[in-house]
């Protein structure tokens, strides 16, 4: 018969479920059951790797023992090591924000923010997920001094504390090797056998729809086309990859040779509330 201590103990050495810890525009949080049926077969034995980490949505939801993780934003590369490593005192450091929340305060937390002064990776982790939580739609976008200045978001009650999501991302992140780098680094760390997931800003679908902004340069198709570069090198090397994108004749021409599939995605974060159906999306395997 199972007692309740051995239940309990079960319990406490079971994985936690994982979830991102910050909102982030193009977030796959509402695609994953979409797109885990187009992972590899053996995916349990392959490093989990992701270039364009964002929130890492598809990461959490696999939990993966061994993954590199990597975006160009060096303050969400250095909030996730912050809450890998020192979880504690960012759970600390918002619940003393969460606790002085307001509109004022806010833009008082932004400034301070955007002033850099020495704080500890941790307090800064802690004002990053502040931000996040409270700012206008979840959006991060930074003026030419790179400064954020998002403003502050119109919510009743927003939820900025969740101390066991927090705990939760740490003990997943546990195995995590993080570095904030652009993705043709992955040339230099990628390995044969590794899976990677390629989910970067997306080509817009019309002019007006190129809104987003995820660092202080946008993506431009050049750089989409370096990224298939580095994805025909990864190819030939022997990686198993997937790379999400819009539905566009370009994007479909520059990943010709491969295996194409598509998956139908809510907008998330669109100011016009008639924009916000189901969008065609493209995922591109080199594998079945
Ligand atoms: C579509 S978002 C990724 C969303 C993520 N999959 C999720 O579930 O939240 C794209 C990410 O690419 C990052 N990024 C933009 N340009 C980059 C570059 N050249 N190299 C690496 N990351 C880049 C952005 O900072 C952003 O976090």
């Amino acid at each position: 018969m199972t007692t309740f201590a051995a239940l309990a103990a079960r319990i406490e050495h079971e994985p936690r479920e994982a979830a991102p810890f910050v909102k982030w525009v193009g977030g796959k949080g509402r695609l994953l059951s979409q797109l885990r049926p187009l992972l590899p077969p053996g995916i349990e034995r392959m490093r989990h790797v992701e270039p364009f980490v964002g929130g890492g949505a598809l990461f959490f939801a696999r939990r993966p023992r061994r993954a590199l993780l990597t975006d160009i934003n060096p303050t969400l590369v250095s909030t996730y090591m912050a809450i890998r490593d020192d979880v504690d005192s960012v759970i600390g450091g918002l619940r003393r924000l969460a606790g002085r929340h307001s509109k004022q305060r806010y833009y008082e937390v932004r400034d301070r923010y955007n002033q850099n002064r020495r704080v500890s990776p941790s307090k800064r982790a802690a004002m990053f997920i502040y931000l996040n939580k409270t700012c206008f739609n979840g959006l991060h976008r930074v003026n030419r001094k790179g400064e954020f200045n998002v403003p502050a978001g119109s919510y009743k009650n927003p939820r900025i504390l969740n101390e066991d999501a927090l705990r939760a991302a740490s003990e997943a992140l546990r195995g995590a090797d993080l570095r904030c780098a652009s993705f043709d680094t992955l040339l230099e760390n990628a390995k044969p056998g590794d899976f990677i997931y390629f989910d970067p800003p997306y080509e817009p679908v019309s002019a007006t729809a190129s809104f987003t902004s995820y660092a202080r340069d946008g993506f431009s198709q050049e750089d989409q086309t370096r990224l298939r570069d580095v994805y025909k090198a990864l190819d030939r090397r022997g990686c198993k990859l997937m790379l999400s994108n819009s539905d566009v004749p370009f994007i479909r021409k520059l990943y010709h040779e491969f295996k194409v599939d598509t998956v139908a995605a809510p907008r998330a974060i669109n100011c016009d509330a008639t924009k916000r159906g189901r969008v065609s999306e493209v995922v591109v395997r080199n594998y079945a």
